[in-house]
């Protein structure tokens, strides 16, 4: 039997491989430093894990309307009006299997086959297999260290062509960590509006920024910005609920439709207990994020400092998410052991098999030359895992 082209198509997803080989180390009984996949450390908060305890002990276990239940569109609508100052009817929500799935949902209901999706890099390792998979084409547009991987206005308006259909965003960035100021939105948003293009805003990170600059929606630059907008946000990230499996897209009606039916069609509901799950991370108090929030800025204060400080590594500290993205091409042409490290993925293959540091490749977010370092983790594992690899780094030559 044979895949179809359209398997053979997509390329798996790298933060997803660089987990599974470190878990066949640690199978090995290999102590692994594993900073490779985005996800927090933290359990989901009590509050949380009790209202989907009460949501089975009520019956909440049957089919929801494929978008979601009306109760979790309020809450997130209300979220949506509490943070952002955005007005979303539930009409405008549509509920999926996680932000990833939604974001999927969102590209089937607004591409054609051959529209072109503009994707700044270093990007998210899923948007562009997810345009693909879409039909569409991705068109990555490569940002630079100096701007701060901040995609500018003008190199956004020189990548437009008349194939172009949207624009994917992500601010605060998996995997750099940058956020965008207020100015740096705005100018990108009038873009979208003059040549009327649609903006996927993916904000599954809002909520976790270390800086004084504040996050700003970009559905919030106005009527014609919202009306062009499909905010994506989700209770992964937030809340530690990467594992309960939901997400959401806001946006026009008729685009919230289309998704509606289309999931209808291929997943049903997201799962029913995990919504009220999230009803309650939405609706419930909000310092449990405060708190995971304190123990993010300490880990990446320690982890740009470790960095730093070692020889020929540098970052410059991430404004939001959890993320290290730090050059390491001073290391390409030395040799470790008896490979010749000569890019991001021999650079963390041999970090991981003989460093036993388990981290993920520029070059699979659309960067070469760097590698990026998930601080979502114990801070007994980074400092084990930093000591690590300077150790390693140390036996190149
Ligand atoms: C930028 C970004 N968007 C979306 C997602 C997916 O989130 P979820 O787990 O809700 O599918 C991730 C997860 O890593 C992410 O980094």
């Amino acid at each position: 039997m044979q895949v179809s082209q359209y398997a053979a198509s997509i390329t798996p997803s790298a933060t997803m491989a660089a987990g599974a080989k470190a878990k066949e180390l640690k199978a090995q009984g290999i102590n692994v430093f594993d900073f490779a996949t985005g996800e927090p450390d933290f359990i989901t908060p009590a509050h949380i894990c009790a209202a989907a305890t009460q949501a089975m002990k009520d019956g909440h276990t049957k089919y929801t309307p494929s978008s979601g239940l009306i109760e979790l569109k309020q809450a997130v609508a209300d979220y949506h009006r509490q943070w952002h100052g955005l007005d979303y009817a539930p009409a405008s929500i549509c509920v999926s299997s996680g932000a990833k799935h939604t974001i999927y949902s969102a590209l089937l209901a607004t591409l054609n086959p051959g529209d072109e999706v503009i994707i700044p890099t270093p990007y998210w390792v899923s948007y562009s297999e997810l345009v693909k998979m879409a039909g569409a084409v991705p068109i990555l547009v490569e940002t630079t260290r100096k701007n701060r991987f901040l995609l500018k206005a003008d190199q956004f308006r020189s990548a437009i062509t008349p194939k172009t259909k949207m624009l994917m965003l992500n601010s605060p960035s998996n995997p750099t960590g940058s956020a965008y100021a207020k100015d740096e939105l705005e100018s990108i948003a009038k873009i979208i509006v003059d040549k009327n293009l649609i903006c996927l805003s993916d904000e599954i990170y809002e909520r976790l920024i270390y800086t004084d600059t504040p996050f700003v929606a970009m559905a919030s630059f106005g009527k014609d910005v919202f009306d062009r907008t499909l905010t994506v946000n989700g209770v992964s990230k937030t809340y530690a609920m990467t594992g309960w499996r939901i997400g959401w897209t806001c946006g026009p009606a008729n685009i919230i439709k289309a998704m509606d039916s289309i999931q209808g069609q291929q997943t049903s509901n997201p799962s029913s207990i995990s919504q009220w799950a999230a009803i309650a991370a939405l609706r419930g108090e909000q310092q449990c994020v405060e708190q995971m929030k304190v123990e993010f800025v300490k880990r990446r204060d320690y982890v740009c400092q470790r960095l730093n400080a070692i020889a020929h590594l540098s970052i410059e500290p991430p404004d939001g998410a959890f993320y290290a993205f730090f050059d390491v091409s001073a290391y390409f042409g030395k040799t470790f052991g008896n490979v010749l490290v000569k890019d991001s993925q021999t650079f963390c293959l041999a970090l991981l098999e003989q460093g036993h540091v388990n981290t993920v490749q520029g070059s699979a977010f659309g960067a070469e030359g760097y590698a990026r370092m998930s601080f979502a983790t114990s801070m007994e594992t980074i400092r084990g895992g930093l000591d690590a690899l300077e150790a390693w780094l140390a036996t190149g030559k």
